[in-house]
Order: structure tokens, then sequence, then C-alpha cells
């Protein structure tokens, strides 16, 4: 048997269960899972004691930004925050400045990555300026296109068809944005134009909003497109209905309009956070194996920016690499969340509409991403102490049980005790995997 570079011994998630033993890692990949006693040689041993180890985590929705926006985030802040909150591989959404929409700004974005990030990022591209550039955009390693509702909700409907089309035959993802944009012009139109707060956010942007451009969207793609942070249990039925695959944030499972209620701007974000009883019917949708992805949608801007007075002036967008995780194990400690439906939301579930069969899970053969955490430690929030630029959050202050402790890529710790350990460059493109 292969000699070992490492083993892990600890509590392994192992075939939805946990087992005392270890995990046996080599050249980068899972090669032994089991009894120490039954493994072979090894360089060094890990012990984890109580803590569990589960597969790399892995988040769909991210926004990593740098470019001209490196002020809210850049790769190696965004990343080694990624690391923190135990994610392994991230994908990166491509509204940035200027926008992810043709060949050269793809390849500027990769070469501005490449020697910054820590952990693995896959890209989306937006919506193509042109058919040439879309076929351009294909022969790079892009996951897939995002699309805006600014992208889809209005004309041009039959060349934008026929791009996704093309996208579609590919191979490639399309993922949406699910509101539409009719639905919140008419509403923003009843409050005056230099409107103060954001008070107002969740009417001039109603899970109507959401619902109409599922509708809307199932018009111009085939089944197979991926509405992402559905915020309402209706929307979920609708999507499934429609043929679209899915994902929810961990901010609408967190958090409802109350909070944006009593935090402001901070709470501000697109969709907005819903009603205490959508979000509980959401929670139990999870719980119900209904939810197979939930994502950060980590979205960073200043404080500065978040303390704009206008509503129309104050960005949307939560950070949440760092709370993500605990956030939910501290559901799940407090009696909210399944757990086993948590792990499999961000692992396998993940893992699966990626088509990757080396990620999301504890196997021999697979790509040796680990996540570290222990259930049981509390830790104070503090945005101060984060590795993203964007030093706030709505868990601010909140005691968390459920702390992040290590994340390993490709078998190696990259974060590990509040410590990033490998050097910027570390983490790789993660590229479109034909299947
Ligand atoms: O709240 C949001 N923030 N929703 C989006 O769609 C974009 C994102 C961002 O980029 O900040
Ligand atoms: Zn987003």
């Amino acid at each position: 048997m292969t000699h070992l570079d490492r083993i892990l011994a600890g509590r392994i998630y192992f075939e939805g269960d946990f087992i005392e033993g270890c995990v046996g890692v080599s050249g980068g990949e899972i090669v032994f899972i089991g009894k120490e006693a039954n493994a072979p040689s090894y360089d060094e041993k890990i012990d984890l004691g109580r803590l569990i180890v589960v597969p790399g985590l892995i988040d769909i929705h991210a926004h990593l930004r740098g470019m001209r926006l490196k002020h809210k985030e850049d790769f190696l802040t965004g990343t080694c925050a990624a690391a923190a909150g135990g994610f392994t591989l991230v994908l990166d959404m491509p509204n940035t400045d200027p926008p992810t929409n043709n060949h050269l700004r793809m390849m500027e974005k990769i070469e501005e990555a490449s020697d910054k990030i820590v952990v693995d990022v896959g890209f989306y591209f937006g919506k193509p300026e042109n058919r040439r550039e879309l076929e351009r955009l294909l022969n790079t390693v892009a996951i897939g296109v995002k699309l805006y509702p600014e992208d889809y909700c209005g004309s041009s409907q039959a060349e934008l068809a026929g791009m996704l089309k093309t996208v579609r035959e590919s191979g490639r993802k399309i993922v949406f944005h699910p509101e539409d944009l009719s639905v919140i012009k008419e509403n923003r139109s009843k409050y005056p134009a230099q409107l103060k707060g954001v008070e107002k956010h969740g009417f001039i942007r109603p899970l109507e909003a959401e619902l109409s451009a599922l509708d809307l969207f199932r018009r111009l793609s085939e089944p197979g497109s991926h509405a992402t942070h559905l915020t309402s249990v209706r929307s979920i039925r609708k999507a499934r209905g429609y043929g679209f695959t899915f994902d929810v944030s961990v901010n609408h499972l967190a958090l409802s309009d109350e909070d944006l209620s009593s935090m402001g701007s901070i709470c501000k974000v697109n969709p907005p956070l819903r009603s205490p009883e959508e979000r509980s019917m959401l929670v139990e949708s999870v719980n119900r194996g209904e939810v197979p992805v939930i994502v950060t949608d980590h979205a960073p801007h200043t404080v500065e920016e978040k303390s704009a007075t206008l509503y129309d002036e104050v960005p949307s967008g939560i950070p949440g690499f760092e709370t993500a995780f605990p956030v939910l194990i501290d559901m799940v400690n407090r009696g909210f969340l399944n757990l086993h439906r948590v792990l499999e939301a961000l692992t396998k579930g993940p893992a699966s509409f990626l088509g990757d069969a080396k990620l999301g899970g504890i196997v021999e053969g697979n790509v040796a991403n680990l996540t570290v955490f222990d259930h049981k430690e509390e830790w104070h929030v503090e945005p101060e102490d984060f590795y993203t630029r964007a030093k706030y959050s709505p868990f601010k202050n909140r005691v968390l049980k459920g702390r992040v402790k290590a994340t390993l890529v490709r078998g190696e710790f990259v974060f590990r005790d509040n410590e990033i350990l490998v050097s910027r460059g570390f983490g790789k493109i993660y590229g479109f995997k034909r299947s």
C-alpha cells in the first residue's frame, strides 16, 4: 500500500455517518479511510481528538471582486476568508468592474486571481457581449454563465435564448438570479426618487418578483438551468416544477426582514430577506432534504458604502464566508437544522451540481479537500478579525456554537487555528469538467 503523507485522526463523516478513525492522504488524494491500526505507513499524524472531519465545503455562489473592486475584496482576502470559513472551492460571479463578459476579461481575471488565491476558484462569465464572444468564452475554463435580472428581463429574448441553447449544449452551467425587473421598477416608482433608508426594500423587491422571474426564465431556457438563492418554499416548488435546479443562501435561512428592520443597511441583500414565517418554512424545506445546495452569496462591500443614506445608494450584499458554516452549525445546535442535510448541501450537493465525482465526499480516490470543525466550541463573532475586507456582519457580537478549525486543500493545511498556512497562489483555478 502507498506510504501516506499524513493521517488525520478524529471523527470522520463517512457515508452519511460519523466514525472514529483516520483519513490518510497521499499526493493530494484520499487513499485510506479506517482505523489507524489498519493504516499504511505515514510521515505525520494529526490528532484531531473530538473534532469532526467532513468533505471540503464547496460554495457555488460567491463574489471575490478584484479588478476595479479591490477596495471591496481581492482574490487573496476573499479566498483567505473562504478558507477560514471551511471552503475549499468557491465559484466566483461575473458582476465585477469591468464585468466578466468577454474572453479578454475572463483571461485577465484568471491571470489576476492565479497568483493570489489560497483555495480553488472557478468562474462564471456574464451575459456575453455577442455570439462571437460566447464562442470564445466556451473555449476557456469557465464553468458557465450567470445571468442577472437586467440580462434577461428586457428585449432581445430570442437572441438570448439562442445563446443559452449554445451554453447548454456545451455542457456548461446556466445560473440565474430570479427577480423580475419590471415588478421591481413598478414598485420602486411608488416611492420618492430620494427615498431614504432601506425599510421599503422588501416591498420594492417582493417574493412576487422572484416567482415572476421563474416564469420568465422558463420561457427562455430548457429545463436544467439553475435558479440561485431562492427565498421561499413557493419558489422551490415552482423551480422544481419547471425542471430547474436551485440553491438557497445562508442569509435567507438565518435572517429575516425583522433583522433588516433592526439592523438596516447591513441586511440589505438581493433578493431581500423575507418574513420570519417564510424563513422557517425554508429551514423546514432543508430539513426535509428538498434543498440540494446551500450557498454563502458572500457579497462584500465597504462599511462606508454600506453606510449611504439614500436607498438606491446602499449596495446590496452581505459578507458570508466566515460566518456561513458556523451560523448553520449553531442552528443545528439549537435544534433548528438537521446536521446531515446541512453537510450534504455544502458538499455532495454542490459537487453533483458540478458533475465532479472526485469532490464532495470522503471516499478513497477523491481529492483530499477536507474541512475540520468543532461542533461544540463557542466563539464571539468579531468582524474586525475577519480576513474579508468587508469588516461588518449581521452576526456581529453573536456567540455561535460551532467553529471551523482547519481547511485542507489537496491534502495540505490551508487554514488551521485562525492562521493561513499556504502562500498566495496555492489555490488552483477550477476548470469546467466535460462529463
Ligand atoms: O445582494 C446582492 N449582492 N445581490 C446581488 O445580486 C449582487 C450581490 C453583489 O454583487 O453585491
Ligand atoms: Zn450573488
